[in-house]
């Protein structure tokens, strides 16, 4: 990798995220989009890059198990800013051969059952809805899990092959939620309900007083497993 990622984080860090993102915007512009599963973070984003850009990439990764308050969300954004989000969904004949696999509700069963069903359904849409792209954009936080502590403002995403950059990497969740509430930004309505971090429906529960952020996410499982692979190193 040519580009000094130590000096370019540096310099973007004193900056504003609006200056961050017409700066990319413009240096990339028809070959950066921004990933939105379509939480609360995705929608500071989606609200921030359209007013720079109103024709910018937005995608989702359309699993088919997503619950009825994203696709209600995803409606909502579409009307709102006039626009229709890209969505990429797994590929037949691989979700055909998952079911065979593991039937409806496998990935309960096992962590390579979960990571094999994730691969399908996200993984492979994602490799192909980044292809021919130099920056992807995320709705990641630093303080969102143990996981993401560690994680930078522009990164280089080794198994893609690209730019990755986490605009609100240093954002609280009060700086979020202050931003929608100022610019009346639609937002899924589980966050309403105990959901802060929302993913396929069968793999998302509310959390209780006092969990972590994410601890709703795969619940079943140890939590160093906690990351679908999305966003793990050299994918
Ligand atoms: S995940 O890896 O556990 O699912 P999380 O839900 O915290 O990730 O979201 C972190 C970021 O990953 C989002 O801000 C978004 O950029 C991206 N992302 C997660 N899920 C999707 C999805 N279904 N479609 C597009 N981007 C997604
Ligand atoms: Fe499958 Fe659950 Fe992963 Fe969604 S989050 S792709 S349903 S294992």
């Amino acid at each position: 990798m040519s580009i000094n990622l130590d000096v370019l984080n540096q310099r973007f860090e004193k900056e504003s995220i609006e200056f961050l993102l017409t700066c990319y915007l413009e240096a990339h512009k028809g070959r950066i989009a921004l990933a939105s599963s379509f939480g609360v973070e995705d929608q500071v984003l989606v609200d921030m890059m359209l007013r720079i850009d109103p024709t910018v990439k937005i995608f989702t990764l359309d699993t088919g198990r997503l619950s009825e308050e994203t696709y209600s969300v995803i409606d909502q954004t579409n009307r709102k800013y006039g626009i229709k989000v890209d969505i990429y969904c797994p590929d037949k004949e691989a979700l055909e051969a998952l079911y065979q696999e593991q039937g409806v509700n496998g990935f309960r069963e096992s962590v390579e059952n979960r990571k094999t069903c994730c691969n399908v359904r996200k993984m492979e849409p994602l490799r192909r809805a980044l292809s021919g792209l130099e920056v992807w954009i995320t709705g990641l936080r630093r303080s969102q899990s143990p996981t993401r502590e560690t994680m930078q403002l522009i990164e280089w995403d080794e198994g893609n092959g690209l730019i990755k950059l986490n605009p609100l990497i240093e954002w609280s969740e009060k700086m979020v939620w202050d931003y929608i509430i100022e610019n009346q930004v639609p937002y899924n309505v589980l966050h309403d309900h105990g959901y802060p971090s929302i993913g396929c429906a069968p793999c998302t529960r509310a959390i209780r007083e006092g969990e972590e952020l994410r601890a709703g996410r795969w619940w079943w499982e140890n939590p160093e497993h906690k990351e679908c692979g999305l966003h793990l190193k050299g994918n």
